[in-house]
């Protein structure tokens, strides 16, 4: 089965869509063996440990690599194949990514373009929009006053939040949208996207 390692910092609704998928056999072949949060109050360990999977809390220290090596002992032990960042909130050295190839993604609550480094995204309806980074992109795009905004799901580079992009869906902004409720709806997205995205680089490895 394909090994995942899930890192979170938060409340863990995208981990807990994953184990949702595996429970029902939507994500056959398919094991979650770790989880991992910078947070200790994340809530996304409290699921793990419903679901009896073996699960850290990691401080993040301010010299990365000391956390980074912690972290690469965890993923040798539990041969964890692919690295799924469901809302983790550090960032990785570019030391650390290169190990890993194609072997982290992650989830982004905006578009990102198929470029993966350009700085626009051209929505479905030819609307070009700023390509949103970072770690406040769901108010980003509120205040931008973009009318589209979305998710999207890439393989990790050592460019923040740029690589190559496995899917993405869009997310209408409506009147009267606050941070909460755009984040709830795109959030709601990203339980399938995580997923789906998980099935592409499976069927991607599986051809060779
Ligand atoms: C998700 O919306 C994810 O896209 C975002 O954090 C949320 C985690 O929700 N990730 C980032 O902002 C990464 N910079 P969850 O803890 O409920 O899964």
């Amino acid at each position: 089965p394909l090994r995942l390692a899930v890192l979170v910092s938060g409340s863990g609704s995208n981990l807990q869509a994953l184990i949702d998928a595996i429970e029902s056999g939507q994500l056959p072949n398919t094991r979650i063996v770790l989880v991992v949060s910078n947070r200790a109050a994340a809530f996304g360990l409290q699921r793990a440990l419903e679901h009896k999977i073996p699960s850290i809390y990691l401080p993040w220290a301010k010299r990365r690599e000391e956390s980074e090596a912690k972290l690469q002992v965890l993923l040798d032990l539990f041969e964890v194949d692919l690295i799924v960042l469901a809302g983790f909130m550090k960032i990785f050295t570019p030391a650390f990514i290169t190990r890993y190839p194609q072997r982290i993604i992650n989830l982004h609550p905006a578009l990102l373009p198929d470029d993966s480094v350009g700085s626009t995204y051209t929505t479905s309806d030819g609307t070009v929009i700023p390509a949103f980074r970072g770690a406040h992109v769901v108010p980003d795009a509120l205040k931008a006053g973009v009318k589209v905004t979305g998710s999207t799901v890439h393989y990790v580079i050592p460019e923040v939040d740029a690589g190559p992009v496995i899917c993405r869906e869009e997310v209408r902004i409506e009147e009267g949208d606050t941070e909460e409720t755009l984040h709830e709806r795109i959030k709601a997205v990203e339980h399938r996207l995580i997923v789906q995205a998980v099935q592409a680089h499976q069927k991607q490895n599986e051809r060779g």
